[in-house]
């Protein structure tokens, strides 16, 4: 049995003191309705980790998570942030691979490679992020795509390695559009990676994997998509800002909703 996921990715998103409240809503709220079967992942912007890491502290239900790190252990790199900073901080989790990160700032499997080794060598899970965009749907080439996605990225990694990494199918055309993908498709995806995965690395290693799906995840569709077999729960964009709506997912996780 795989233990379900829910991470709140808040983006650019929140004031300190907005994003302090948040936690504070939610440490209560999930503390009270979630039992030991959901691991919530709050990823805050990279200048709060410190600030919600210690309000979480001692939640074994909330774990801490980045949005992104930078794919060089240290050194000349104004601006950036290392994966042995973030977890120097006490971050857990990072998410790596956002399609916001591969649109905008240019991220490329290869890239991302880099990016995995370096957090995993610090010691945080990262939360890989995949998907499609729509037209690669509609030309019927998605699953190939997605699978090339992981094998660029994850496949020089040994087995012992790719356990310790959490998956996260985001198609494109599903995030902040309000459209999700139908639990068909979602199932279909997941299954075609869970069995790239075991491909690759054996049917034993994947069927450890989780994978978390993304893209308009909220109070009301949470349910459903968790019910597919191979989704193990979400990264939630917009819905991970509102406390009530956040801990609904949570409680659909857990099966309490
Ligand atoms: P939305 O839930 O806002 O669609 O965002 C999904 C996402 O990108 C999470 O990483």
């Amino acid at each position: 049995m795989r233990q379900r996921i829910v991470a709140g990715n808040w983006k650019m998103n929140k004031t300190r003191d907005e994003g302090l409240a948040l936690v504070s809503e939610l440490s209560n709220m999930i503390a009270d309705e979630v039992s030991g079967n959901v691991q919530v992942v709050l990823c805050p912007p990279s200048i709060y980790l410190a600030a919600v890491g210690k309000m979480i502290q001692g939640s074994g239900s909330i774990a801490l998570g980045a949005q992104n790190c930078h794919q060089k252990a240290a050194g000349a790199y104004t601006g950036e942030v290392s994966a042995a900073m973030l977890r120097s901080v006490g971050v857990q989790y990072v998410i790596l691979g956002h399609s916001e990160r591969r649109q905008y700032f240019g991220e490329s499997n290869s890239l991302l490679k880099e990016k995995t080794d370096i957090a995993l060598e610090a010691g945080l899970t990262p939360i890989f992020c995949c998907g499609e965009l729509l037209e690669l749907r509609e030309q019927g080439v998605h699953l190939d795509f997605v699978r090339n996605q992981l094998t660029e990225s994850l496949f020089h990694l040994s087995n012992e390695q790719l356990r310790r990494l959490v998956i996260a199918y985001e198609p494109i055309w599903a995030i902040g559009t309000g459209k999700t993908a139908s639990n068909a498709q979602a199932q279909e995806m997941h299954a075609a990676l869970r069995e790239h995965l075991a491909s690759r690395y054996g049917q034993e290693t994947a069927q450890e994997i989780r994978i978390l799906y993304g893209g308009s995840v909220n109070a009301s569709n949470a349910e459903e998509l968790f019910a597919s077999p191979d989704v193990d729960g979400g990264l939630v964009g917009g819905a991970s800002l509102k406390s009530r709506e956040f801990t609904d997912i949570v409680k659909a996780a857990a099966g309490k909703s």
